[in-house]
């Protein structure tokens, strides 16, 4: 059955849409706080230019970017990789590119999850035709158990297991980025349930 996002999903209280918090906030920010003096120590006294991967890793951006203590200047792609659904489908499409040359450039990129890694494999291809000085990835988080193409990664925040999480920048239809701590979304949240089944549930909660 397809999934169909219903408004009773896209109400339904935090706490009832997630099962339990994996990474809370101030564990969040002690990693990306040592991954930030590491970026800045490679990269002290040379160019840097920090490339974000919308929408997922906006939150990770703009805190790591805070946490990298050198100049540097920040541009942004959009890629797309899933459906409405929870799997990766293995189709990147890019929804906006840079607004200029990374040629010559050392290039950092941001992602907020490696899963299949089919998106960061495309977008490295396609960034290495463009010739920058380097390139190399840091990502919050990591699920190896889904890796379907092998990669060298740079920087990884958390390995985490094949749990469907959200919040920190990373969505289920495109709800939960706002979440300031990484959670796992409850099974029922994502598994195809009917907008009258949910208005049924919220109904019984409230008798
Ligand atoms: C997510 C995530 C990565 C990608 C990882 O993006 O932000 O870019 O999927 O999956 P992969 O390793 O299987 O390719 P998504 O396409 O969901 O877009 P979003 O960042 O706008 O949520």
């Amino acid at each position: 059955m397809p999934i169909q996002i219903s408004a009773a999903l896209r109400t339904m209280p935090f706490e009832d849409a997630i099962e339990r918090i994996l990474l809370d906030a101030p564990t969040i920010q002690a990693r990306i706080s040592a991954m930030g003096t590491e970026i800045a120590d490679l990269y002290r006294g040379h160019d840097l230019l920090v490339i974000s991967v919308l929408k997922g890793s906006i939150i990770f951006m703009a805190d790591l970017i805070r946490a990298i203590n050198i100049p540097h200047e920040i541009d942004f792609m959009a890629t797309s990789s899933y459906g409405a659904g929870s799997k990766s489908s293995g189709v990147v499409r890019i929804l906006k590119d840079l607004n200029k040359s990374i040629e010559g450039r050392n290039v950092l990129i941001v992602e907020d999850i490696i899963d299949s890694g089919n998106t960061l494999d495309y977008l490295v291809r396609i960034l290495q035709e463009r010739q920058p000085a380097s390139l190399r990835i840091v990502t919050l988080l990591d699920k190896p158990d889904r890796r379907e193409v092998v990669m060298p990664v740079d920087w990884v925040g958390f390995s985490i297991p094949n749990d469907f999480v959200v919040g920190y920048g990373l969505d289920y239809n495109e709800i939960y980025r706002n979440l300031p701590y990484i959670g796992v979304l409850r099974p029922h949240v994502y598994s195809g349930v009917r907008e009258d089944q949910t208005a049924e549930l919220h109904k019984r909660k409230e008798d």
